[in-house]
């Protein structure tokens, strides 16, 4: 897989084989790769919890899935997430974590699938109670959370044109459609260049 292929494949991904363990010495690359991404004045205030075992399911209550899918309450048992990591940030570090954590993010996503492993980058997070129920200290601040698990549904992009629905949505066949803007819609150019 090339790095484009690599990109368009790794879509989020809400439906797993939740059976099918991931190695932790996968999820620890995942980590690592994390740990390695540019972090602004470099300085490196995020930390990740990697959750396998069974609090898997104190991570799951907390979490809001597809808001665009209005008739789905989220993966439903046997489909649910193998793993998840979340991204904390160290407030003793650094108290303005603006970007790092989207950083992580997606080059914890790319790690996964060059893996074929799926995810989802979660922010719609109850993170009172993902503090509470982990146990995590206060001096940590929960970013994102990162569902994954070897996928079981097919994710398809479907090109639009500005001004069309955006919505994602999944088909008869449960197949979901990721509507992205085409490449000429998205590169600017100002009248100066023309
Ligand atoms: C910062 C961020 C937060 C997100 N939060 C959620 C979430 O709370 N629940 C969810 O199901 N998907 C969430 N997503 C996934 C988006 O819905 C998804 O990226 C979008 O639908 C486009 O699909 P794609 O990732 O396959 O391109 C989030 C994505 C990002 C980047």
């Amino acid at each position: 897989m090339n790095f484009t292929e690599l990109v368009t494949k790794s879509r989020s991904y809400r439906r797993f084989y939740e059976e099918k363990t991931i190695d932790r010495s996968i999820l620890e690359e995942m980590v690592n790769c994390a740990r390695l991404i540019p972090s602004a004045q470099n300085l490196q205030p995020l930390k990740y919890l990697v959750v396998d075992g069974k609090e898997r399911e104190l991570v799951f209550q907390t979490l809001k899935w597809a808001g665009y899918l209005t008739e789905w309450d989220g993966p439903s048992e046997g489909e649910r997430p193998a793993a998840y990591i979340v991204i904390l940030s160290d407030t003793e570090i650094s108290k303005n974590v603006k970007w790092d954590h989207g950083i992580a993010a997606q080059t914890i996503l790319l790690c996964s699938m060059s893996h074929g492993i799926g995810g989802c980058i979660i922010g719609s997070v109850n993170k009172a109670q993902l503090s509470d129920s982990l146990y995590i200290p206060e001096r940590y601040t929960i970013e994102l959370v990162i569902a994954l698990g070897y996928p079981k549904e097919k994710v398809v992009i479907d090109e639009i044109n500005d001004g069309d629905d955006i919505r994602y949505y999944r088909d008869k066949d449960e197949t979901h459609h990721v509507p992205k803007r085409k490449l000429k819609d998205v590169l600017f150019f100002p009248e100066s260049f023309k």
